[in-house]
């Protein structure tokens, strides 16, 4: 009989280097956590834009969120403040909170954003992890934009972008048609879904079906590490804003889907490769992410030469799992 491999043989994989692009709102801290505690990915920068709140408070949720989490070294830099063709038009206080994090009140982190823009930050992560960087974009796209046209030659190091954002059969979040990342710069997330590179769309289509519910809330207050439990107080506002449309509080899991989805604990069972327009046009349809879902009623069709994956389905309900990874979180040493 062979003997069973001693444990400290056992060599755990490498985790993947990962960057994320956010707009440190609520769902974004909850996507954040669960980053944070996953051992498949390292996140290795992070960028903030502004979408849900501006750009610079948003670094400074991201700051917190990250002393909380005892990492705080993870490299933070503040993105766009305005988008490609438009001012920042105030964020989403009646979502999020007027500082983003559901009115909740962290203990602020001795440490600052690092000096540059996060469209540098990224580049420079593109070289130092050529070919391995996975980014993750869970706010509005004006920080990616901007990178490429700075370095086309980016989309060449990048191993994958998943992104939330888009609704196709769908309604929209902040127009009929418009979800709030692709509403919110419409001609960035032209220019990043007509670049060269591995897209995973994460839209409403899908993550509207993802919740978590009042005693996933009450789950995360009692937790044993300070993150989770902050979480639970932050998700208050959210439930609040949620009540209407689910009828009873609860929420939607916009940007951790995209998180679970990249990091690969969870899996798309359906996701097409389509053609994906962004209406830039200053009519009704502006920001809405049309789609080519024609013919895929018996299963996935994918169109030749398009890289856009486009997430229907997942093969199991992300609460759980999501309630499982952040109440494992640990106190900081
Ligand atoms: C997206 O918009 C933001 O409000 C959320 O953080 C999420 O990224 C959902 O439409
Ligand atoms: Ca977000």
């Amino acid at each position: 009989m062979s003997p069973r491999p001693r444990k400290e043989n056992i060599i755990a994989a490498t985790p993947r280097p990962l960057y994320l692009d956010c707009d440190t709102g609520v769902d974004d801290a909850v996507a954040l956590g669960y980053l944070l505690a996953s051992p498949a990915v390292r996140l290795v920068g992070i960028g903030t834009v502004s979408g849900n709140l501006a750009s610079a408070p948003a670094a400074r949720n991201t700051l917190d969120l990250l002393a909380l989490a005892g990492q705080p070294d993870v490299p933070v830099a503040i993105g766009a403040h305005d988008h490609l063709s438009h001012g920042f038009g105030g964020g989403a206080p009646h979502v999020h909170g007027a500082n983003g994090i559901g009115d909740v009140e962290l203990p602020r982190s001795t440490r600052e954003p690092r000096d540059g823009h996060a469209v540098d930050l990224l580049l420079d992560l593109s070289h130092e992890f050529a070919g391995e960087l996975e980014i993750v974009a869970i706010g509005p796209l004006t920080n990616l934009a901007l990178a490429l046209q700075a370095d086309p030659t980016l989309t060449e190091r990048i191993r994958s972008v998943t992104i939330m954002g888009g609704a196709g059969v769908a309604a929209g979040n902040i127009t009929p048609v418009a979800e709030a990342n692709i509403g919110n710069d419409p001609e960035a997330a032209a220019d990043v879904f007509a670049a060269d590179w591995d897209v995973t769309l994460v839209p409403l289509d899908v993550t509207m079906e993802h919740t978590l519910e009042e005693a996933d809330r009450e789950t995360l207050l009692a937790a044993n590490a300070p993150f989770p439990r902050a979480l639970g107080q932050i998700l208050d506002h959210y439930f609040d804003f949620y009540e209407p449309t689910y009828g009873r509080r609860m929420c939607a899991l916009h940007d951790p889907l995209a998180a679970a989805l990249a990091v690969g604990d969870v899996t798309a069972t359906r996701a097409p490769l389509v053609p994906i327009t962004v209406d830039t046009s200053a009519g009704p349809g502006r920001g809405q992410t049309i789609a080519d879902l024609r013919n895929q009623r018996l299963g996935d069709l994918h169109h030749d030469g398009h890289r856009t994956r486009f997430v229907r389905e997942i093969d199991r309900p992300l609460g759980p799992h999501l309630v499982e990874v952040l109440t494992g979180m640990t106190s900081p040493s």
